[in-house]
């Protein structure tokens, strides 16, 4: 199939303005409905609207200025249709900032086995009450229009690194280009919400560059990429891919590494000039106890913390690391209060990757990010391997 032609509406970029570049990283300031968001930025995800363990308050508290939700959680519940009775998804879940919904297709692969796509759209069992549903391209913008988010992500066709399927890689790639087509046709906000398409192809740069190619002429207002990072592929076959859509997506759009979050990632990502990284892993993580701290992480369940009464991280500033010990919640996680351990390391986590950006944002506005990086490297690094 080639790529349809359909009329496209207008999907201006959002209106962006680089402050500083130095290399290939670029730290800028993206001006979206709701709020003006600072790249490179790390997005918490809130599957079902809220980050789980904690508020709105607290997000904001956290320099949080872009959370995602998802639209297959969303509208299994409490369905688009109601959000959008409650005024659509910032009013709902009272968030003043950003918000980014992902079209439902990858989160239905990821999830569901059963999940079947044909050139229709994606064919799946309620989980709801075990009904074949459809998610066609039309639909999963339709929700995201309802769910009113400042942007919102074509519906592509994802297939994980390692299917070893030339020919489903091909299919994949360029129907991911005809849905971001018929996403473009149905979008009925454009003027409120920035519809961004997505860059697939597995690891072939052919169709990589393909994706690319197609996609930058498309009125689309920015560019992720997907179906790296959790298919199992290997480092250097993640950084080709990632270093290839960095150099070659327009430097006027926001680019948007799909599904990204661990730290020395979401760094490296952003010396080869990304800008938008989401993933649960910094709040899942969380949850079991691990802690983001510069040197790697911290696994509180250890029996090493239990009269460790430093702070989490001696060099953050965040509320839990003034006021807690590794000790109290080593006592905490090992207690079996781990709800209540599992929200204090969600808060830090969630400091520490906004710390993150925000240094590295800095330190590109200060043209001293080549300095940042190697300090970086070596506090997580020490020996140098
Ligand atoms: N999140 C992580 N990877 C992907 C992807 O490839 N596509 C979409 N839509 N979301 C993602
Ligand atoms: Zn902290």
């Amino acid at each position: 199939f080639p790529a349809s032609h359909s009329p496209l509406l207008p999907s201006p970029p959002p209106p962006r303005q680089v402050v500083a570049v130095q290399g290939r990283a670029r730290s800028s300031r993206m001006t979206l409905p709701h709020f003006t968001a600072h790249t490179p930025m790390f997005m918490s995800v809130g599957t079902q609207g809220s980050v789980k363990g904690l508020t709105t308050q607290q997000l904001e508290e956290l320099d949080c200025h872009v959370i995602l939700g998802n639209t297959y959680h969303l509208q299994n519940r409490p369905g688009s249709e109601l959000v959008a009775e409650m005024g659509g998804l910032h009013d709902f879940i009272n968030w003043p900032r950003g918000m980014l919904t992902d079209s439902g297709g990858f989160q239905m692969v990821s999830l569901l086995h059963l999940a079947e796509i044909t050139e229709q759209g994606v064919t799946f069992q309620s989980p709801v009450d075990g009904s074949t549903l459809l998610l066609t391209p039309e639909e999963s913008i339709a929700i995201q229009n309802r769910l009113g988010a400042d942007i919102i992500m074509a519906l592509d066709d994802v297939v994980p690194t390692t299917a070893n399927d030339p020919a489903r890689f091909e299919e994949a790639t360029h129907r991911t280009t005809r849905w971001i087509d018929r996403c473009l046709a149905a979008h009925s906000r454009p003027h409120e919400q920035n519809l961004f398409g997505i860059v697939q192809g597995g690891l072939d740069p052919r169709l990589r560059e393909i994706s690319m190619q197609v996609g930058s002429k498309r009125g689309r207002s920015g560019v992720g990429w997907g179906g790296v990072g959790w298919g199992g592929e290997s480092g250097d076959d993640f950084w080709r891919v990632v270093s290839q859509c960095t150099a070659g997506l327009p430097a006027g759009k926001p680019r948007y590494v799909m599904g990204i979050g661990y730290p020395l990632d979401i760094v490296v990502c952003s010396a080869l000039g990304a800008d938008m990284f989401d993933s649960v892993y910094p709040t899942r993580t969380a949850r079991f106890g691990v802690t983001l701290v510069p040197e790697g992480t911290l696994k509180l369940k250890n029996s090493i913390y239990a009269r460790d009464f430093r702070p989490l991280d001696p060099g953050c500033s965040c509320m839990v690391c003034q006021r807690y010990s590794r000790a109290y919640l080593h006592n905490v996680v090992t207690r079996g209060a781990i709800s209540s351990a599992a929200i204090l390391v969600t808060y830090h986590n969630v400091a520490y990757t906004q710390s993150l950006t925000r240094g590295m944002r800095q330190a590109i506005e200060e043209q001293r990010f080549p300095e940042w990086v190697r300090n970086y490297l070596k506090t997580m690094f020490p020996k140098g391997d």
